[in-house]
């Protein structure tokens, strides 16, 4: 009888545990890669079940996270700023609780614990189903850190919670971690080694996605070229996979059609396309779906020979070159863009005219530049010397960006007088009369509203542009819708 009473007891309490926690609000915000963008959305889904509501107003939170990048050292100086104003709002909200998530976490470990006094969890990318158990540690007061990588996990079997969506687009991501161990990279460190997903949950959650309105989708992955599912497993145990694994093993091409014919009128992207590990087959089938979105993020970080093999970049400027060369046959009119780092250790003038003429031969429609950063740990930071000065850096920089605008603008002036399709996203930020959608090649495109919604496939006739945005009119819905 005294069991009974006490389990009853007990059953009261975690009712009353139930709804203290079904009043918890939690503020996530995401840095860096699209990826961490994803995960929030993971971390938000696990933490939904523990009674968590998510909040865009941080003064509301009881739970503060914040996803984390470690890519340069710049995005971590900017995420330990944020953490001194949450401190500031701690002073007067003292049961406000901090984790911290994702590339920061998993580098700097329980390190962040002692360097960042408002910080009272500490959690990996690998490391989000075990949330509810952590949330508990330090709802009794104690510090929570779990920054163990998995071999397996892809988080296929959570229903992420689209956050701070406009409805429309999604992102779906596809492998986690990345083998290839480029030197200047903290990535393969942070997130651990590549696996793939299974295709049927990708398949599932897109569908998911259409039924609920959504009309495009972005395939994510670090190294998008390199998915391979056999079943589960590392990448580079393939080769221990059965004969059966192997033939019916989906490659990444396989994946591409297999989205593609699923959901025939949901446009697909993807990033990040790697040049050593992209196929033909994949280019081939880019052109083979309507669907399949004509742009390619394709980095090459260097245009100098001597530099990407410094990089373990395991291709040449040639092979690069090849690619464009076979892509733009395939697909004439693909949209191709650029990841560039100024300032690789021992980089010379002569190496930095290598990227500049590269790029004058590929003239991409757009791209990400950045001055080389030194991580910590990387091959680069422990075998090569930091020694390009930053000022000559920075000035190779703006020459590297300079030449992208003039590139960017050839690219968007070859638009001008044709009819483009474009999926409205949002409304223009400039102009609330005007909507903001894509190309196909990932091209802005901005034009005035008249009566078309967000979500339309619209027909544009571009008039004008920029060397960033498309400037044009609607001319009527296009098939697709
Ligand atoms: N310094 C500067 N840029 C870097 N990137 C990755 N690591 C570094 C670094 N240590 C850039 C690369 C990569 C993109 C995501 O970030 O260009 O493609
Ligand atoms: Fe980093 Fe290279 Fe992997 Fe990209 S491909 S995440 S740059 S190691």
């Amino acid at each position: 009888m005294e069991k009974l009473i006490d389990e009853s007891v007990q059953g009261a309490a975690l009712l009353l545990d139930k709804s203290i926690k079904n009043s918890r609000k939690l503020y996530i915000e995401s840095y860096g890669c699209q990826m961490n963008f994803s995960d929030s959305e993971i971390v938000a889904s696990i933490l939904a079940s523990e009674g968590f509501n998510t909040t865009d107003r941080l003064e509301e939170a009881d739970l503060v996270l914040v996803n984390t990048c470690s890519i340069r050292e710049k995005a971590e100086l900017n995420v330990r700023k944020r953490l001194e104003k949450f401190n500031a709002i701690k002073k007067n909200k003292p049961h406000l609780k901090v984790g911290v998530l994702g590339c920061m976490a998993e580098r700097l470990k329980s390190q962040l614990l002692e360097e960042e006094k408002i910080v009272d969890m500490v959690v990996g990318p690998d490391a989000y189903k075990d949330l509810p158990n952590l949330v508990r540690e330090i709802d009794a007061g104690r510090n929570a850190v779990n920054v163990l990588l998995s071999k397996e996990e892809t988080y296929g079997d959570i229903a992420p919670i689209r956050l701070h969506s406009n409805g429309v687009t999604a992102f779906v991501s596809i492998t986690r971690g990345c083998d290839n161990m480029c030197t200047f990279c903290v990535v393969p460190f942070t997130r651990g080694r590549e696996r793939s997903r299974d295709p049927q949950s990708i398949v599932q959650e897109v569908k998911e996605l259409w039924n609920k309105g959504f009309k495009e989708v972005t395939l994510l992955g670090q190294n998008v070229d390199s998915y391979l599912w056999y079943g589960g497993g590392l990448k580079k145990d393939f080769d221990k996979a059965t004969e059966i694994q192997k033939v019916t093993a989906v490659d990444f091409s396989d994946l591409l059609s297999l989205v593609a014919e699923a959901l025939p009128k949901m446009r697909i992207r993807f990033s990040t396309s790697n040049p050593q590990d992209m196929t033909l087959k994949v280019v081939h089938t880019m052109a083979a779906y309507r669907n399949i979105c004509n742009h390619i993020h394709l980095p090459v970080q260097s245009g100098s020979d001597r530099i990407l093999k410094a990089m373990n970049r395991l291709h040449t400027r040639v092979e690069y070159m090849t690619l464009i060369e076979n892509i733009r046959n395939i697909i004439p009119n693909c949209g191709i863009s650029q990841d560039i780092i100024a300032g690789f250790p021992t980089e010379t003038e002569e190496d930095h005219q290598d990227t500049l003429s590269l790029m004058d031969h590929v003239k991409y429609d757009f791209g990400f530049m950045f001055t080389y950063s030194e991580r910590p740990g990387t091959m680069a930071a422990r075998k090569l010397e930091d020694d390009v000065p930053e000022a000559v850096k920075k000035r190779r920089l703006e020459e590297i960006i300079a030449l992208q605008r003039r590139h960017s603008l050839y690219r968007t002036k070859k638009y001008l007088g044709k009819i483009e399709e474009v999926l409205i996203e949002n409304s223009s930020k400039k102009s609330d009369a005007q909507w903001m959608g894509r190309t196909s090649a990932n091209t802005v495109v901005v034009f005035p509203k008249e009566g078309y919604v967000i979500g339309d496939f619209v027909n544009v006739k571009i008039m004008d542009c920029t060397s960033a945005t498309l400037l044009g009119n609607a001319v009527g819905l296009s098939e697709n819708n």
